[in-house]
C-alpha cells in the first residue's frame, strides 16, 4: 500500500489537463508536489493554486525530452521539497496524421516526447527509489497504445504509448524486488488542452512551437466513441490505483468488450496462421521425426 500523504511527488505535464488534475489531487491528499512542465507559466499557476489551498508545491520548467533538463528538475524539486518518492511521468503530445503526411521531425517529436519523456524520468528517479526501497512510478500511456489499431492515423503515438506500457509492465516486476510500485495509465478520453494547445508544446528543434490546433486527418474524435472524463475524476482513480499498486489503470470502462474482441481476433488469427504453417511445413515434420 503506497500512501500519498507526507510524500514528495513530481508530475510532468503538471501544468495542464491530466497532469494538473494529478498535481491538485496529490496536494489535496497531503503530498508536496513538484509541478514540472515545458510551459513554465502553467506550472507556476498550478503550484500557486496548490499553495493558495494550503498545500506545498514547487513549479519547475522542464523538457522531458532532454535528459539534462529532467535531471536538473529532479535536483531542483529535491532542494525545494525533499527527495521524490512518487513520480508521475505524464507529459506527452499527440498527432492524428498519416505517416506519409508527416515529416521526420513530426515523427521524431511524437516518439521522443512520449517514449523518451517517460524513459528519461524513470532513469532520473527510479534508481534513488530502488536504493531507498520505497516509492512509486506512474506513467501515462494511452488506450491508443493498448489497442493500437483502434484509432486511425496515429502510428507514431500508438507505437510510443505501447512502448510505455511494455516498459512499465516489465519494470514493475524488477521494481517490486525493491519494494517500489509501478502503475501505467491508459486513458481513453479525458478533458484536457491537448487538441487546442498540443502544437505549442513542440520544442524548436522539432519544428515548433506553433499556435495551430492539432491536425486531425480522421474524424475519429468527432465520433461518439470516446467519453471524455474530467481530469479531477481521472486523478482520483489514478491515486486509488497507486495506493493499491495496481499495474494498469483504464479510464473508460465502456471499452472492455471492444478490447477483448479486438485482441481475441488478432491473437487467434496469429496462432491459427502459425499452426497452419507448421501443419504444412515439410522441414518441421522431418525435424519432429528425428
Ligand atoms: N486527454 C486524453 O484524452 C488523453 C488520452 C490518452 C492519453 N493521454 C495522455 O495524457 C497525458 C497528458 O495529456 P493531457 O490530455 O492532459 O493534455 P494537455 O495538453 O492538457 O497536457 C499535456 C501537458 O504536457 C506538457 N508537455 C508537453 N510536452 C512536454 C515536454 N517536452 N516536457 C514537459 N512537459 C511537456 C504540456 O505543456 C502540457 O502541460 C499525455 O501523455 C497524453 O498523451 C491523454
Amino acid at each position: 500500500m503506497t500512501e500519498i500523504a507526507g510524500r514528495v511527488a513530481v508530475v510532468t505535464g503538471g501544468g495542464s489537463g491530466i497532469g494538473r488534475g494529478l498535481a491538485l489531487e496529490l496536494a489535496a491528499q497531503g503530498a508536496a508536489v513538484g509541478v514540472a512542465d515545458i510551459i513554465y507559466d502553467n506550472a507556476v499557476a498550478v503550484a500557486k493554486a496548490i499553495r493558495d489551498a494550503g498545500g506545498k508545491a514547487h513549479p519547475v520548467k522542464c523538457d522531458v525530452i532532454e535528459r539534462d533538463s529532467v535531471n536538473a528538475m529532479r535536483d531542483e524539486v529535491a532542494k525545494a521539497l525533499g527527495p521524490v518518492s512518487l513520480l508521475f511521468a505524464n507529459a506527452g503530445a499527440t498527432s492524428f496524421e498519416k505517416v506519409t503526411d508527416m515529416t521526420e521531425r513530426d515523427v521524431d517529436w511524437i516518439i521522443h516526447v512520449n517514449m523518451m519523456g517517460v524513459t528519461n524520468c524513470i532513469l532520473a528517479f527510479y534508481p534513488d527509489m530502488a536504493r531507498a526501497r520505497d516509492g512509486h512510478i506512474f506513467a501515462t500511456a494511452s488506450t491508443a497504445g493498448l489497442m493500437p489499431h483502434w484509432i486511425p492515423y496515429h502510428a507514431p503515438y500508438s507505437g510510443a504509448k505501447m512502448g510505455i506500457i511494455g516498459l512499465m509492465l516489465n519494470l514493475r516486476m524488477e521494481a517490486a524486488e525493491y519494494g517500489v510500485g509501478a502503475t501505467v495509465l491508459c486513458p481513453g478520453g479525458v478533458v484536457s488542452n491537448m487538441k487546442a494547445k498540443n502544437m505549442s508544446y513542440r520544442p524548436e528543434r522539432f519544428g515548433g512551437p506553433t499556435d495551430e490546433e492539432v491536425r486531425i486527418t480522421s474524424s475519429f474524435i468527432e465520433h461518439d466513441k470516446l467519453i471524455f472524463r474530467p481530469a479531477d475524476e481521472v486523478a482520483r482513480l489514478c491515486l486509488k490505483a497507486v495506493r493499491a499498486n495496481k499495474p494498469m489503470v483504464i479510464s473508460d470502462g465502456k471499452m472492455r468488450d471492444i478490447f477483448i474482441r479486438t485482441y481475441q481476433t488478432l491473437v487467434h488469427d496469429a496462432f491459427d496462421f502459425v499452426d497452419e504453417f507448421d501443419a504444412q511445413d515439410e522441414n518441421l515434420r522431418t525435424r519432429q521425426k528425428n
